[in-house]
């Protein structure tokens, strides 16, 4: 029997472990599989939420670290994490994606001599200014094995000399999840509670710290949404650091009485969300995935992505600051004239299968 611990810290990582869980249980005469929430994302609906919609068990470990600066959640993460291992002992840990939680614990686990699984490796934006990129760099660099989603992070690690008998391409573990969840996410009433029409809609996410945190940059972001909302009904689910800034700057008062202003929402009612969007905007990065498994437009507001392969096949835009440019490209996509895209290599709602049959003949 092994022992595993996966880590997860943060609302993208609940949709990636979900589909890993109940692939060890599909393997448990070999796998032991518990689960550890750092508590890096503490709120019922960054967290608990998701536990409900994709059934997931309650977590064997919850460390409860919460908020605060990149080092001291990190340490937090580290100095409690290194209790759970000590004590489990574990064979491996598998972290996923990008969030602190993800480098905090893999450091932990490679001082301890504790084999690490990162799924969702070699992703790379080439921006070291985003707090993720330094994450994925150095968890890429400690992991024993990785896990891949796209080509893109094949040939990266390979250019970062990564041995490629440390390296699987796996496909990609979010996409289980909305390949599992959809037919249940089409349940969801959230459209009938907004009043929104299916196709009539501009789906809006923004929580990136290079368009949220600086108070000119939001200023700008929210005329831009402004524009868009007299042209189409938006929704907006806005994440507690783009809520916090927007009322520090006296923003909140500014918005277009056509923009929905909601909670975050839960899995479900999110994915039914994407799936009925006219397009999508966003800074986030699995939203850019998500959108190009379903083939509906998505216009990122970065000047980079990690996720290449969602531009190269799928139906992702890269907008950056540029809101003229992103105008005219949502008033095609409203044109009907829109991006065609097909679902990439591996993305077939099987990834964490793959994953745990590898990891059985590895380990
Ligand atoms: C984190 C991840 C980011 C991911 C995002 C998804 C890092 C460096 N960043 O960013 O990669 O895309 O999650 O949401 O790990 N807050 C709450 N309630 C919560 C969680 C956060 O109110 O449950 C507020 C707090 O004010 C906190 C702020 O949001 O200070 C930021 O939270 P934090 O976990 O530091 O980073 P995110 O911006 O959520």
């Amino acid at each position: 029997m092994y022992k595993i611990i996966s880590v997860v810290g943060a609302r993208p990582n609940f949709m990636k472990v979900a589909p890993i869980h109940r692939a060890f249980l599909e393997h448990r005469d070999t796998f032991t599989h518990l689960i550890c929430h750092t508590g890096q994302h503490y709120d019922a609906n960054m967290s608990k939420v998701f536990f409900e919609d994709l059934e997931l068990p309650v977590p064997d470990y919850y460390l409860g670290v919460g908020s605060g600066s990149h080092a001291v959640q990190t340490a937090n993460v580290m100095i409690q994490f290194e209790q759970v291992l000590l004590k489990e002992q574990p064979d491996m840990i598998l972290v996923v994606g990008d969030v602190n939680s993800t480098i905090a614990c893999a450091l932990t686990a490679a001082k301890l001599g504790i084999k690490t699984s990162h799924v969702e490796a070699g992703l790379r934006s080439f921006d070291r200014a985003m707090p993720e990129e330094i994450n994925r760099v150095l968890t890429d660099s400690i992991a024993d094995y990785l896990f891949v989603t796209e080509k893109s992070g094949l040939e990266n690690l390979h250019r970062e000399g990564v041995s490629s008998d440390k390296v699987f391409f796996s496909g990609n573990c979010m996409i289980d999840s909305v390949v599992r969840y959809l037919p249940k996410a089409e349940q969801s009433e959230i459209l009938l509670q907004y009043k929104l029409s299916p196709k009539q809609y501009i789906l809006i996410t923004l929580h990136r710290p290079s368009n949220v945190d600086n108070p000119a940059k939001l200023g700008e972001l929210i005329n831009f949404l402004n524009t868009v909302a007299a042209k189409r009904k938006v929704i907006f689910p806005i994440h507690p650091r783009t809520k916090r800034n927007m009322a520090d700057s006296n923003l909140l008062e500014t918005l277009h009485p056509d923009i929905t202003l909601i909670d975050p929402a839960g899995y479900l009612d999110f994915l039914n969300l994407i799936k009925n969007a006219e397009a999508i905007v966003t800074d986030s990065g699995g939203i850019q995935e998500e959108s190009t498994y379903l083939g509906i437009p998505c216009l990122t507001l970065r000047k980079n992505t990690e996720r290449p392969v969602t531009i190269e096949v799928g139906t992702n835009q890269l907008m950056g600051d540029d809101f003229p440019r992103a105008l005219e490209a949502l008033n095609e996509i409203l044109q009907g004239k829109v991006k065609a895209g097909s679902i990439p290599e591996l993305w077939d709602g099987h990834a964490a299968e793959r994953i745990v049959e590898k990891l059985k003949e590895l380990l």
